[in-house]
Protein backbone atom coordinates (compact mmCIF):
# COMPACT_ATOMS: atom_id res chain seq x y z
CA UNK A 1 0.00 0.00 0.00
CA UNK A 2 1.21 3.63 -1.04
CA UNK A 3 1.94 5.61 2.13
CA UNK A 4 -0.52 8.07 0.92
CA UNK A 5 -3.29 5.97 0.73
CA UNK A 6 -2.79 4.31 4.21
CA UNK A 7 -6.27 5.03 6.19
CA UNK A 8 -6.03 7.76 8.84
CA UNK A 9 -8.71 6.25 11.91
CA UNK A 10 -9.87 9.69 13.72
CA UNK A 11 -10.90 9.46 17.65
CA UNK A 12 -14.57 10.14 16.41
CA UNK A 13 -14.56 6.77 14.65
CA UNK A 14 -13.91 4.94 17.72
CA UNK A 15 -16.21 6.95 19.66
CA UNK A 16 -18.90 5.86 17.50
CA UNK A 17 -18.54 1.91 17.66
CA UNK A 18 -21.05 -0.26 18.82
CA UNK A 19 -19.83 -0.39 22.33
CA UNK A 20 -21.27 -4.24 22.84
CA UNK A 21 -19.86 -5.31 19.73
CA UNK A 22 -16.94 -4.06 21.26
CA UNK A 23 -17.30 -5.97 24.83
CA UNK A 24 -18.14 -9.01 22.61
CA UNK A 25 -15.02 -8.65 20.16
CA UNK A 26 -13.10 -7.88 23.25
CA UNK A 27 -14.38 -11.61 24.99
CA UNK A 28 -13.37 -13.24 21.56
CA UNK A 29 -9.81 -11.81 22.01
CA UNK A 30 -9.26 -13.25 25.08
CA UNK A 31 -10.35 -16.42 24.74
CA UNK A 32 -8.00 -16.98 21.24
CA UNK A 33 -5.19 -15.27 23.28
CA UNK A 34 -6.08 -17.92 26.46
CA UNK A 35 -5.92 -20.41 24.11
CA UNK A 36 -2.91 -19.94 22.53
CA UNK A 37 -4.31 -19.33 18.73
CA UNK A 38 -3.27 -15.82 19.04
CA UNK A 39 0.29 -14.70 18.07
CA UNK A 40 1.02 -12.26 20.84
CA UNK A 41 4.79 -11.27 21.94
CA UNK A 42 5.10 -9.80 25.48
CA UNK A 43 5.15 -6.53 24.98
CA UNK A 44 8.61 -4.73 25.19
CA UNK A 45 8.30 -2.02 28.11
CA UNK A 46 11.18 0.37 29.19
CA UNK A 47 11.19 3.64 30.92
CA UNK A 48 12.52 7.09 29.93
CA UNK A 49 13.16 9.43 32.91
CA UNK A 50 9.84 8.46 34.67
CA UNK A 51 8.02 8.00 31.09
CA UNK A 52 6.48 4.17 31.25
CA UNK A 53 6.92 3.26 27.06
CA UNK A 54 5.06 0.09 25.45
CA UNK A 55 5.54 -1.44 22.00
CA UNK A 56 2.90 -3.73 21.82
CA UNK A 57 2.21 -6.23 18.71
CA UNK A 58 0.00 -9.21 17.68
CA UNK A 59 -2.58 -10.84 15.36
CA UNK A 60 -5.55 -13.11 15.51
CA UNK A 61 -6.64 -15.37 13.31
CA UNK A 62 -8.13 -13.94 10.20
CA UNK A 63 -7.31 -10.61 10.90
CA UNK A 64 -3.88 -8.69 10.46
CA UNK A 65 -1.63 -7.24 12.40
CA UNK A 66 -1.19 -4.48 15.23
CA UNK A 67 1.64 -2.64 16.37
CA UNK A 68 0.87 0.24 18.67
CA UNK A 69 3.46 2.47 20.24
CA UNK A 70 2.76 3.81 23.66
CA UNK A 71 3.48 5.43 26.51
CA UNK A 72 2.37 7.43 29.81
CA UNK A 73 3.46 10.54 31.12
CA UNK A 74 2.00 11.30 34.29
CA UNK A 75 3.03 14.83 33.83
CA UNK A 76 1.08 15.31 31.19
CA UNK A 77 -1.97 16.74 32.87
CA UNK A 78 -0.28 19.64 34.28
CA UNK A 79 0.84 20.30 30.53
CA UNK A 80 -2.99 19.99 29.30
CA UNK A 81 -2.23 17.01 27.78
CA UNK A 82 -3.28 13.60 27.63
CA UNK A 83 -1.79 11.22 30.14
CA UNK A 84 -1.52 8.69 27.75
CA UNK A 85 -0.07 8.92 23.68
CA UNK A 86 0.37 6.95 21.16
CA UNK A 87 -0.03 5.50 17.73
CA UNK A 88 -1.03 2.21 16.33
CA UNK A 89 -0.08 0.92 12.91
CA UNK A 90 -2.75 -1.98 11.56
CA UNK A 91 -1.17 -4.52 8.94
CA UNK A 92 -2.07 -7.05 6.41
CA UNK A 93 -1.15 -10.61 7.56
CA UNK A 94 -0.56 -11.92 4.15
CA UNK A 95 1.04 -8.89 2.48
CA UNK A 96 2.66 -6.70 4.84
CA UNK A 97 1.04 -3.45 4.01
CA UNK A 98 0.59 -1.05 6.59
CA UNK A 99 -3.32 -0.56 6.31
CA UNK A 100 -4.40 1.95 8.56
CA UNK A 101 -3.11 4.16 11.11
CA UNK A 102 -5.31 5.01 14.33
CA UNK A 103 -5.14 6.98 17.26
CA UNK A 104 -3.53 5.14 20.20
CA UNK A 105 -4.88 6.91 23.29
CA UNK A 106 -8.75 6.47 22.34
CA UNK A 107 -8.39 2.88 20.86
CA UNK A 108 -6.72 2.31 24.11
CA UNK A 109 -9.38 3.29 26.70
CA UNK A 110 -12.40 1.82 24.49
CA UNK A 111 -10.17 -1.48 24.27
CA UNK A 112 -9.31 -1.25 28.34
CA UNK A 113 -13.45 -0.62 28.99
CA UNK A 114 -14.90 -2.89 26.63
CA UNK A 115 -12.24 -5.38 28.47
CA UNK A 116 -13.77 -4.93 32.14
CA UNK A 117 -17.08 -4.84 30.62
CA UNK A 118 -16.36 -8.48 29.70
CA UNK A 119 -15.58 -9.09 33.18
CA UNK A 120 -18.16 -7.15 34.84
CA UNK A 121 -20.65 -9.10 32.80
CA UNK A 122 -19.00 -12.62 34.02
CA UNK A 123 -18.37 -11.54 37.84
CA UNK A 124 -20.72 -8.81 38.91
CA UNK A 125 -23.41 -9.28 41.33
CA UNK A 126 -26.92 -9.80 39.22
CA UNK A 127 -28.45 -5.84 38.33
CA UNK A 128 -25.49 -4.03 40.06
CA UNK A 129 -27.22 -0.14 41.06
CA UNK A 130 -24.11 0.96 42.93
CA UNK A 131 -20.81 1.87 41.19
CA UNK A 132 -17.69 3.38 42.37
CA UNK A 133 -14.98 4.90 40.94
CA UNK A 134 -11.48 5.53 41.72
CA UNK A 135 -9.30 7.82 40.04
CA UNK A 136 -11.31 10.06 37.54
CA UNK A 137 -8.99 10.18 34.52
CA UNK A 138 -9.83 9.55 30.95
CA UNK A 139 -9.50 5.88 31.07
CA UNK A 140 -12.69 6.37 34.04
CA UNK A 141 -14.30 8.70 31.75
CA UNK A 142 -14.67 6.11 28.79
CA UNK A 143 -15.21 3.43 31.55
CA UNK A 144 -18.54 5.50 32.75
CA UNK A 145 -19.62 5.20 29.19
CA UNK A 146 -19.74 1.84 29.08
CA UNK A 147 -21.18 0.77 32.06
CA UNK A 148 -24.12 3.20 31.22
CA UNK A 149 -24.57 1.08 28.11
CA UNK A 150 -24.00 -2.47 29.78
CA UNK A 151 -25.28 -2.43 32.86
CA UNK A 152 -28.91 -0.53 32.65
CA UNK A 153 -29.48 -1.51 36.28
CA UNK A 154 -26.60 1.19 37.49
CA UNK A 155 -28.14 4.11 38.91
CA UNK A 156 -25.68 5.36 41.30
CA UNK A 157 -22.06 6.86 40.70
CA UNK A 158 -19.80 7.51 43.80
CA UNK A 159 -16.47 9.05 43.24
CA UNK A 160 -13.65 9.88 44.68
CA UNK A 161 -10.22 10.81 43.14
CA UNK A 162 -6.93 12.78 45.39
CA UNK A 163 -7.22 15.36 42.59
CA UNK A 164 -10.54 17.97 43.65
CA UNK A 165 -11.18 19.48 40.33
CA UNK A 166 -10.88 16.10 38.61
CA UNK A 167 -13.74 15.02 40.47
CA UNK A 168 -15.83 18.42 39.68
CA UNK A 169 -15.74 17.27 35.88
CA UNK A 170 -15.93 13.68 36.37
CA UNK A 171 -19.45 14.40 38.57
CA UNK A 172 -20.68 16.52 35.75
CA UNK A 173 -19.93 13.82 33.42
CA UNK A 174 -21.67 10.99 34.98
CA UNK A 175 -24.46 13.14 35.70
CA UNK A 176 -25.43 13.10 32.23
CA UNK A 177 -25.30 9.61 32.09
CA UNK A 178 -26.75 8.24 35.66
CA UNK A 179 -29.64 9.50 37.68
CA UNK A 180 -27.70 9.72 41.03
CA UNK A 181 -23.90 10.43 41.23
CA UNK A 182 -21.68 11.87 44.87
CA UNK A 183 -18.70 12.97 44.76
CA UNK A 184 -17.44 10.73 48.26
CA UNK A 185 -14.45 12.32 50.58
CA UNK A 186 -12.51 9.22 51.21
CA UNK A 187 -12.23 6.07 49.34
CA UNK A 188 -13.34 3.53 51.92
CA UNK A 189 -16.87 5.24 51.71
CA UNK A 190 -16.82 5.89 48.75
CA UNK A 191 -16.87 1.30 47.95
CA UNK A 192 -18.80 -0.08 51.27
CA UNK A 193 -22.42 -0.05 49.54
CA UNK A 194 -21.09 -0.56 45.91
CA UNK A 195 -21.76 -3.53 43.09
CA UNK A 196 -18.95 -2.42 41.03
CA UNK A 197 -15.84 -1.09 41.80
CA UNK A 198 -13.70 0.72 39.42
CA UNK A 199 -9.77 1.60 40.64
CA UNK A 200 -8.64 3.38 37.57
CA UNK A 201 -5.86 5.78 38.91
CA UNK A 202 -1.98 6.24 38.71
CA UNK A 203 -0.85 5.52 42.58
CA UNK A 204 1.84 3.58 43.61
CA UNK A 205 -0.07 2.38 47.29
CA UNK A 206 -3.50 0.42 47.67
CA UNK A 207 -6.36 3.07 47.03
CA UNK A 208 -8.92 0.69 48.34
CA UNK A 209 -8.76 -1.23 51.83
CA UNK A 210 -10.37 -4.42 51.51
CA UNK A 211 -11.93 -4.16 55.28
CA UNK A 212 -14.00 -1.34 53.19
CA UNK A 213 -15.89 -4.03 50.97
CA UNK A 214 -19.04 -5.62 51.92
CA UNK A 215 -21.19 -8.31 50.29
CA UNK A 216 -20.88 -9.15 46.77
CA UNK A 217 -18.91 -7.15 44.61
CA UNK A 218 -16.81 -6.91 41.56
CA UNK A 219 -13.50 -5.17 41.92
CA UNK A 220 -11.83 -4.18 38.88
CA UNK A 221 -8.35 -2.60 38.88
CA UNK A 222 -6.96 -0.90 35.62
CA UNK A 223 -4.38 1.18 36.41
CA UNK A 224 -0.97 1.43 37.88
CA UNK A 225 2.04 0.61 36.02
CA UNK A 226 5.84 -1.11 37.81
CA UNK A 227 6.38 -4.54 39.47
CA UNK A 228 6.64 -2.03 42.94
CA UNK A 229 3.26 -0.63 42.38
CA UNK A 230 0.04 -1.46 43.18
CA UNK A 231 -3.76 -0.38 43.56
CA UNK A 232 -5.06 -3.15 45.66
CA UNK A 233 -4.21 -4.24 48.72
CA UNK A 234 -3.89 -7.52 50.39
CA UNK A 235 -6.75 -7.74 52.34
CA UNK A 236 -9.06 -7.97 49.14
CA UNK A 237 -6.76 -10.36 47.24
CA UNK A 238 -6.69 -12.03 49.82
CA UNK A 239 -10.69 -12.12 50.96
CA UNK A 240 -11.60 -12.63 46.79
CA UNK A 241 -12.95 -15.89 45.99
CA UNK A 242 -12.09 -15.37 42.63
CA UNK A 243 -9.47 -13.10 40.58
CA UNK A 244 -9.78 -12.84 36.99
CA UNK A 245 -6.70 -11.22 35.00
CA UNK A 246 -6.41 -10.17 30.93
CA UNK A 247 -2.91 -12.06 31.25
CA UNK A 248 -1.31 -14.13 33.94
CA UNK A 249 2.23 -13.40 32.97
CA UNK A 250 1.78 -9.70 32.10
CA UNK A 251 0.22 -8.67 35.43
CA UNK A 252 2.39 -10.92 37.43
CA UNK A 253 5.47 -9.48 35.73
CA UNK A 254 4.31 -5.89 35.27
CA UNK A 255 2.41 -4.68 38.39
CA UNK A 256 2.54 -5.59 42.20
CA UNK A 257 -1.47 -6.31 42.81
CA UNK A 258 -0.95 -9.67 43.14
CA UNK A 259 2.42 -10.74 42.52
CA UNK A 260 3.31 -8.32 46.12
CA UNK A 261 0.55 -10.93 48.13
CA UNK A 262 1.81 -13.77 46.34
CA UNK A 263 5.10 -13.04 47.59
CA UNK A 264 4.01 -12.90 51.12
CA UNK A 265 1.99 -15.82 51.11
CA UNK A 266 -1.58 -14.31 50.76
CA UNK A 267 -2.75 -15.98 48.07
CA UNK A 268 -1.04 -19.15 45.87
CA UNK A 269 -1.77 -18.49 41.59
CA UNK A 270 -4.06 -21.10 41.73
CA UNK A 271 -6.66 -19.06 42.89
CA UNK A 272 -5.91 -16.69 39.52
CA UNK A 273 -7.62 -17.41 36.33
CA UNK A 274 -7.08 -15.67 33.07
CA UNK A 275 -10.88 -14.08 31.58
CA UNK A 276 -10.18 -15.66 28.27
CA UNK A 277 -10.14 -19.43 30.35
CA UNK A 278 -13.12 -18.64 32.08
CA UNK A 279 -14.78 -17.44 29.51
CA UNK A 280 -14.39 -20.54 27.69
CA UNK A 281 -14.43 -23.07 30.50
CA UNK A 282 -17.38 -22.24 32.68
CA UNK A 283 -21.31 -20.76 32.00
CA UNK A 284 -21.32 -19.20 35.22
CA UNK A 285 -18.44 -18.10 37.01
CA UNK A 286 -19.86 -15.73 39.59
CA UNK A 287 -22.14 -18.40 40.76
CA UNK A 288 -21.41 -19.20 44.28
CA UNK A 289 -19.04 -15.83 45.01
CA UNK A 290 -20.86 -14.24 47.38
CA UNK A 291 -18.12 -11.89 48.02
CA UNK A 292 -15.31 -10.34 46.42
CA UNK A 293 -14.40 -10.89 42.81
CA UNK A 294 -11.93 -9.38 41.31
CA UNK A 295 -10.50 -8.65 37.67
CA UNK A 296 -6.93 -7.54 37.07
CA UNK A 297 -5.71 -5.88 33.29
CA UNK A 298 -2.54 -4.67 32.51
CA UNK A 299 -3.68 -4.68 28.69
CA UNK A 300 -2.73 -7.37 25.68
CA UNK A 301 -2.22 -6.10 22.13
CA UNK A 302 -5.13 -8.26 20.99
CA UNK A 303 -7.13 -6.35 21.83
CA UNK A 304 -5.62 -3.54 20.17
CA UNK A 305 -5.97 -6.27 17.26
CA UNK A 306 -9.08 -6.81 17.88
CA UNK A 307 -10.23 -3.11 17.37
CA UNK A 308 -8.45 -2.22 14.82
CA UNK A 309 -9.60 -5.00 12.58
CA UNK A 310 -13.13 -3.61 13.05
CA UNK A 311 -11.96 -0.17 12.74
CA UNK A 312 -10.43 -1.47 9.41
CA UNK A 313 -13.27 -2.63 8.26
CA UNK A 314 -15.93 0.11 9.50
CA UNK A 315 -14.10 3.09 8.70
CA UNK A 316 -11.44 2.47 6.33
CA UNK A 317 -13.61 0.22 3.77
CA UNK A 318 -16.62 1.52 2.24
N1 LIG B 1 -5.19 -2.01 32.14
C1 LIG B 1 -5.07 -1.40 30.98
O1 LIG B 1 -5.23 -2.01 29.93
C2 LIG B 1 -4.81 0.06 30.95
C3 LIG B 1 -4.96 0.79 29.78
C4 LIG B 1 -4.77 2.17 29.81
C5 LIG B 1 -4.42 2.79 30.99
N2 LIG B 1 -4.25 2.05 32.11
C6 LIG B 1 -3.90 2.67 33.40
O2 LIG B 1 -5.05 3.35 33.89
C7 LIG B 1 -4.63 4.34 34.83
C8 LIG B 1 -5.41 5.62 34.58
O3 LIG B 1 -5.09 6.14 33.30
P1 LIG B 1 -5.70 7.55 32.83
O4 LIG B 1 -5.35 7.69 31.40
O5 LIG B 1 -7.12 7.65 33.23
O6 LIG B 1 -4.81 8.53 33.73
P2 LIG B 1 -5.19 9.97 34.26
O7 LIG B 1 -3.92 10.64 34.63
O8 LIG B 1 -6.09 10.65 33.26
O9 LIG B 1 -6.06 9.69 35.57
C9 LIG B 1 -5.54 9.11 36.74
C10 LIG B 1 -6.31 9.64 37.93
O10 LIG B 1 -5.90 8.94 39.10
C11 LIG B 1 -5.95 9.87 40.17
N3 LIG B 1 -5.20 9.34 41.31
C12 LIG B 1 -3.85 9.21 41.45
N4 LIG B 1 -3.57 8.68 42.67
C13 LIG B 1 -4.76 8.47 43.30
C14 LIG B 1 -5.13 7.93 44.56
N5 LIG B 1 -4.23 7.49 45.43
N6 LIG B 1 -6.44 7.86 44.87
C15 LIG B 1 -7.38 8.29 44.01
N7 LIG B 1 -7.10 8.82 42.78
C16 LIG B 1 -5.80 8.90 42.43
C17 LIG B 1 -5.38 11.15 39.56
O11 LIG B 1 -5.67 12.28 40.33
C18 LIG B 1 -6.07 11.15 38.20
O12 LIG B 1 -7.30 11.83 38.22
C19 LIG B 1 -3.12 4.50 34.63
O13 LIG B 1 -2.45 3.86 35.70
C20 LIG B 1 -2.84 3.75 33.34
O14 LIG B 1 -1.56 3.16 33.35
C21 LIG B 1 -4.44 0.71 32.11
Amino acid sequence: MPIDKICIVTPGEIENLDKKELVDKIAEAYMLFSEGEAVNPPRQVFWVKENWWGVMSASLPEKGVSVKIVNIIPDNPTRGLPTINGIVVYLDAETGSPLAVIDAPVLTAYRTAAGSMVSSRLLSPPNPAVLSVIGTGYQALIHLRFFKDIHLTLNTVKVYDVNKDRVNRFIMEAGKLFDRTEAVEDPCNAVKDADIVLLATTAKEPVIKGECLFGAVHVISIGVMGPEYRELDDETVRRAELIAVDSMEGVMREVGDLSIPERKGLISKEKIVEIGNLLVHSNAPRAGANGITVFKSVGIAVQDTAISDLLYKTACIK
